[in-house]
C-alpha cells in the first residue's frame, strides 16, 4: 500500500528527473508551427482505477495530440471494420525505421508494418475517410478523453499541410501498391487534421485509464471499446509506440504508449491507471525526452513495468 503522499512525491521527483534532461532534446521543427513550443514546459498527470487524480506541472496547457491520434483511429477502425479486415491492409510488426519512413515499405513489403508509424496511419485514415467525418473524429475524440473542448488547432494543421510532401508520397505511394483506395488528397487531410487536435495532459490520462480499464469509462460503467480492441490495441503500442525506440522504452519502464510530436505521451498501466505527459522537447526519435526518462523512474517506483508482479494501490 502507498500513500497519496508518497504518490504526490514521486511525480514530484519525476518531473525533477524529466527537467534534468529537456536541455538535450529540442522542439520538433520540421512542422513550422510546432517550433513555437515553449521546450521547457513539463507536466505529468495519472488517473488510477480506484478514482484518484494525481497531477504536477503543466497539465493545462494544450498541444497538438499528433501521432497519439494513430491509437483512436485504430481503436475506431478496429471496432468499425474488425481486426481481420483492418490487418489486411496493415501490419502488426515494428519497423525499426523512423515514424516517417518509406523505404521499408516501398523496398521490403507490400503492406506498411504497423498503424503507429505514419504509412500504417495513413493507411488506417484512408479506410475511416470512407465511413467517417473528422467531425465524427473529433467527437470519438472527445468521447474516450472525456473532453469536449478538442478541436482542431487550424494553425498547427495549415503549418503542417504546407509542409507534408513525405505523407503525401506515402500516401501515393500506397495508392500505386493498391493499399489505399481512397483519394489520396483526402486520406492525407484527415490524417493530418486528426493528428491537429488539441490536448492537455489530463485528456490523454482519461483515455489511458480507458484503456487501462478493458474499455470501459469508469465514470459511467458504460463500455466504449471492446476487450479485444483494448488488448490489441496496447499489445502495438508496447512493440511499436515509440518507433525505432520500442524495444529499449519497453526494456526499461514496461508500460505500453505512444508518444507524439506535440511533445505528448499516452500510457496504460493495466488495472492501475492511465498517464498522460506533456513536453515538447523531444529525443532524435521524435518522442519525448524528459518523459521517456521519467516514466523509467515512476515505473520502477510504482511498479508499474508489465511484468513487475508486485502490488500497488493507493491509500487515501
Ligand atoms: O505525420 C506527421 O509527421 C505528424 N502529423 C505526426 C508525427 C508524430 O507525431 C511522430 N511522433 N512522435
Amino acid at each position: 500500500m502507498m500513500k497519496s503522499e508518497e504518490v504526490m512525491r514521486i511525480l514530484e521527483n519525476a518531473i525533477r528527473i524529466g527537467k534534468g534532461v529537456i536541455r538535450y532534446g529540442s522542439v520538433a521543427s520540421y512542422i513550422p508551427e510546432l517550433a513555437k513550443a515553449d521546450k521547457n514546459k513539463l507536466g505529468i498527470c495519472l488517473y488510477t482505477i480506484d478514482g484518484n487524480q494525481f497531477e504536477t506541472g503543466n497539465t493545462e496547457d494544450r498541444f497538438t495530440i499528433q501521432s497519439i491520434s494513430k491509437v483512436m483511429a485504430l481503436c475506431l477502425a478496429l471496432e468499425t471494420f474488425g481486426a481481420e479486415f483492418v490487418f489486411e491492409h496493415v501490419g502488426v510488426e515494428p519497423s525499426g525505421e523512423a515514424f516517417n519512413s518509406l523505404v521499408e515499405l516501398d523496398n521490403r513489403s507490400n503492406r506498411p508494418f504497423n498503424p503507429m508509424i505514419n504509412s500504417g496511419a495513413i493507411t488506417v485514415a484512408s479506410l475511416l475517410v470512407n465511413h467517417y467525418s473528422i467531425e465524427d473524429m473529433q467527437k470519438y475524440m472527445q468521447d474516450v478523453c472525456e473532453d469536449p473542448e478538442i478541436a482542431v488547432d487550424e494553425a498547427v494543421f495549415q503549418s503542417e499541410m504546407a509542409t507534408c510532401a513525405r505523407n503525401k508520397a506515402i500516401a501515393y505511394l500506397l495508392k500505386s501498391k493498391e493499399i489505399i483506395d481512397t483519394d489520396v488528397e483526402d486520406s492525407v487531410t484527415f490524417y493530418t487534421k486528426m493528428c491537429s487536435m488539441s490536448v492537455n495532459a489530463r485528456d490523454l490520462a482519461m483515455f489511458g485509464l480507458l484503456l487501462a480499464n478493458d474499455g470501459v469509462q469508469l465514470s459511467t460503467g458504460k463500455r466504449l471499446i471492446s476487450s479485444q480492441t483494448v488488448r490489441m490495441v496496447q499489445t502495438i503500442m508496447l512493440t511499436c509506440g515509440m518507433y525505432d525506440g520500442s524495444g529499449e522504452f519497453a526494456l526499461r519502464t514496461g508500460i505500453p504508449t505512444k508518444s507524439g510530436v506535440g511533445g505528448g505521451l499516452l500510457s496504460v498501466s493495466k488495472k492501475k491507471m492511465g498517464i498522460g505527459i506533456y513536453g515538447p522537447s523531444l529525443d532524435k526519435k521524435g518522442n519525448c525526452i524528459a518523459g521517456c526518462e521519467l516514466l523509467g523512474y515512476i515505473s520502477e517506483a510504482l511498479h508499474l513495468h508489465i511484468f513487475d508482479t508486485r502490488e500497488w494501490k493507493v491509500e487515501e
